[in-house]
């Protein structure tokens, strides 16, 4: 895991002062340090049924497309509100400062349905709590959420544990 965690850039002060920005690109940008994360992210919910993988955008495309096909599934993009083309659901979430909303398409999942939801990063665990609540009302099961980044500081893995689902992360940042 180190050689992942040595991947990731922290960028102090972005977006604002204060934040301790985590990048991914770097660890995207490295062939090795890309394959250990796709391949560790999947491990923690190997041997279970899984007929989809949900990436929530941006960043999650990159991962969850990439945990997709290393599982051999399809793809469900859960997506920033207006950007679907189809009709679609929706799910509301806060923000530190406002309201944001995802959606998915309406037929992305059949009832029963098993997903698997990536993430680059788990801080407040708002965003999967929106992306998981959605699947569900669409019919699916959520079978686990993997990010390749927690901060644990924040509560997220707490809050998706308390709604049942099973949550696993690559490397966590705390006070560092
Ligand atoms: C970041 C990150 C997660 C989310 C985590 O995405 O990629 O998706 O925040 O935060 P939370 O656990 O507090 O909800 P962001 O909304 O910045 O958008 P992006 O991935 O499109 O850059
Ligand atoms: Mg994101």
């Amino acid at each position: 895991m180190d050689r992942i965690k040595d991947a990731i850039r922290t960028i102090p002060d972005y977006p604002k002062p204060g934040i301790m920005f985590r990048d991914v690109t770097t660890l995207l940008g490295d062939a090795g340090a890309f394959r250990a994360a796709v391949d560790a992210m999947v491990q923690p919910h190997a041997g279970k049924k899984i007929d989809k993988v949900a990436g929530i955008e941006a960043r999650g495309f990159i991962l969850g497309g990439a945990v997709a096909h290393q599982l051999s599934v399809g793809f469900v993009p859960v997506r920033k509100k207006g950007k679907l083309p189809w009709q679609t659901i929706g799910q509301s979430y806060e923000l530190e400062y406002g309201v944001d909303e995802v959606e998915i398409h309406v037929d992305a999942v059949e009832k029963g349905e098993r997903v698997l939801v990536v993430d680059d990063l788990i801080a407040t665990g708002g965003t999967a709590e929106a992306a998981i609540l959605l699947l569900r009302q669409a019919g699916a099961e959520v079978v686990g959420c993997s990010f390749v980044i927690d901060l644990p500081e924040l509560g997220g893995a707490r809050r998706l544990e308390k709604l049942g689902v099973k949550v696993a992360s690559l490397v966590a940042f705390e006070g560092e």
